[in-house]
């Protein structure tokens, strides 16, 4: 996720940069930048130590801004990279956050004369910037006006070359900490990059902007009414800031879960239409009027994130699909038709059997896409189109929030397919309501942690557990498995509640619980029959059902509800306390559950 970090102070601003920047790199990026009004401007692509060898004694100057970048619009380059200049490079901005709409404005800015040099949104924040600092003299005018035209998340910073003391922040969406030392000021997206520094710090509120100089810091709002804050004593180290005071990022990420919903979909629905704009599919869209058969492809999670896309695919596409773990299609033998388009999902685009299988299907002349978080990663390169998830990096190996993010680009994908395949409007406007409600219907889902906390704690001591699930939560019943197997080390086993009659049942008994994921939906009475059976041979069931099911308190001996959603929308609610499950049963066995044993983030070997 992007990180920001200025100084205005003193003393030589160029090492503090540099180092604030060093602290910021566990948050992920692929491309790093520095601004000094007094030298210049420093970009570089890959790590943040690219900066150093330019960083001599002439880079000098006593105020600054820097950013490490994480690609969302445009490819990890010198020209994406932050900061951003106006045309005539006076003045300098890092963002942080999403312009949704940022199309607009380039058009209108480039047919006005600017000259915009990146692919990135950020870059016209810079430009809009520009005309209002013409007129009015004033940055922090400037800025506040050029914020009203914006749409979307930012924290942003912002430094002139004419009055190189000054930087103008605010914030929407997007994390903006003031660091307040003596006779300096810092600012950041988190508080880790400044506590070398002062441990006085103010979190800015959405809404907000800030100035600082070397005399001191100002706070007001958008509408220039000044606001009055005291700073706040962090008595944090650096390693409880970055994990954002969580134990583990496992758990931070977890938490980020509303936010992610709300990213993922930013500009992306047309709600009155029941549609939904996917940018980076528009080049195929005829392609994809003419598809006949979609064989989805992934690894771990990401396979799971399939099968749901299968079930939503085919509901409301009416075109056959098929999902297939990417280590096995690689090598089946069979001859695509054409007209079958070939959907790999990663959150990394670097999982060696995805990208195999991607190259495989290519060979056949087979249209392939991408559902990938790291921008321009390998998968992203070698599709013909695809769309970015927008989650930001996941440092937890166990995949949390970006399987989130999987699951409701599937569910946009299934908009943006099947309207184009026959999905009724009335249809479409339904799934498009769910999806845009998602990220409170996740806010109160989160609620539930402490509950579901006490419920690891009882369920903790066994050593088996079987998950069920149906139709469009049958993937997340092997989803909660894998995730309970990653971080805790336990048996688990993720199975077809229908299913278990053939072989499952013969291991039940009283130590061996069962986790049911059963949402009032089509298959509910299917699955209570089920959760009968277990019942019956004196196993112990936890279910995950739907609010104000009464029915199944009396059934199961531990229940934890979500709110109602769109039937194809239930694993996206149901997965989470899944997750939580697993994270707390692993906590309470002792074990690291950000780095599990025999595990890696990225599987680039076969
Ligand atoms: C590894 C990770 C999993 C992930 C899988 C696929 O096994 O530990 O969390 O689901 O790879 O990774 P990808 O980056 O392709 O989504």
């Amino acid at each position: 996720m992007c990180g920001i970090f200025g100084y205005v102070g003193t003393k030589n601003a160029s090492p503090i940069l540099f180092n604030g920047l060093k602290t910021l790199e566990y948050r992920g990026y692929d491309s790093a930048g520095i601004f000094i009004p007094e030298a210049g401007v420093l970009k570089t692509v890959g790590v943040v130590d690219g900066l150093l060898e330019h960083i001599g004694s002439n880079f000098f100057g006593t105020s600054g801004i820097s950013h490490t970048r994480w690609a969302t619009h445009g490819v990890p380059s010198k020209e994406n990279a932050h900061p951003h200049g106006d045309c005539s490079s006076e003045l300098f901005i890092v963002h942080n956050g999403i312009v949704e709409n940022y199309q607009e404005l380039r058009d209108r800015l480039t047919k006005k004369g600017h000259t915009i040099v990146s692919d990135t949104d950020s870059e016209v924040l810079a430009h809009i910037v520009e005309e209002h600092f013409l007129r009015t003299k004033s940055l922090e005018r400037a800025v506040t006006s050029a914020l009203k035209e914006v749409r979307g998340t930012y924290g942003i910073a912002v430094l002139s070359k004419s009055d190189p003391n000054t930087i103008v922040v605010a914030r929407m969406g997007s994390p903006i900490v003031l660091g307040i030392g003596d006779g300096e000021y810092f600012v950041s997206s988190d508080a880790s990059a400044v506590l070398g520094y002062t441990k006085q710090v103010i979190y800015l509120n959405d809404g907000e902007c800030a100035t600082l100089t070397p005399k001191g810091y100002r706070i007001f709002t958008l509408r220039h009414k000044k606001r009055t804050r005291r700073p706040t004593d962090i008595d944090w180290d650096i390693e409880e800031v970055k994990k954002g005071g969580y134990e583990y990022f496992m758990l931070k990420e977890i938490m980020e879960a509303p936010d992610v919903l709300a990213d993922s979909a930013r500009g992306r629905l047309v709600s009155e239409k029941g549609m939904a704009r996917l940018g980076g599919l528009e080049d195929v869209k005829g392609k994809l009027k003419h598809v006949k058969r979609i064989v989805i492809t992934g690894c771990g999670s990401a396979y799971y994130a399939g099968l749901v896309g299968r079930s939503m695919l085919e509901a409301y596409t009416g075109i056959p699909v098929e999902a297939e773990l990417a280590s096995e299609l690689r090598y089946r033998s069979v001859v695509f038709d054409k007209g079958t388009a070939v959907l790999a999902i990663s959150q990394s685009g670097e999982t060696a059997d995805t990208l195999a299988a991607i190259r495989e299907t290519k060979r056949h002349g087979l249209l392939t896409l991408g559902i990938v978080n790291v921008v321009d990663s390998t998968i992203a390169r070698e599709t013909d189109a695809g769309v970015y998830n927008h989650a930001g990096p996941e440092i937890g190996v166990a995949s949390t929030k970006a399987f989130v993010s999987q699951l409701e680009v599937l569910a946009l994908l299934t908009l943006f397919l099947g309207r184009m395949h026959g999905m009724s409007k009335k249809d479409g406007a339904e799934l498009a309501r769910g999806i845009a409600r998602l990220p409170k219907k996740m806010d109160e889902v989160l609620k539930e942690a402490g509950r579901i906390k006490r419920i690891a704690k009882k369920y903790s001591k066994y050593n088996n557990f079987l998950f069920l699930g149906r139709t469009y939560n049958f993937p997340i019943a092997f989803e909660g498995a894998l995730k309970l197997k990653e971080v805790s080390y336990i048996h688990a086993e993720g199975y077809g509640a229908g299913e278990m009659k053939h072989g499952p049942i013969a291991m039940i008994d009283k130590s061996f619980p069962t986790v049911a994921i059963v949402p009032k939906d089509s298959v509910y009475e299917k699955m209570i029959s089920n959760i009968e059976e277990v019942k019956a041979r004196d196993g112990k069931v936890f279910a995950l059902a739907s609010r104000g099911d009464k029915k199944i308190e009396k059934l199961v001996d531990d229940v934890v509800y979500v709110p109602k959603t769109h039937e194809a929308l239930t694993p996206i609610l149901m997965t989470v306390p899944l997750q939580l499950f697993a994270y707390y049963v692993g906590v309470m066995r002792g074990y690291n559950v950000d780095r599990p044993r025999n595990l890696a983030k990225s599987v680039t070997v076969e």
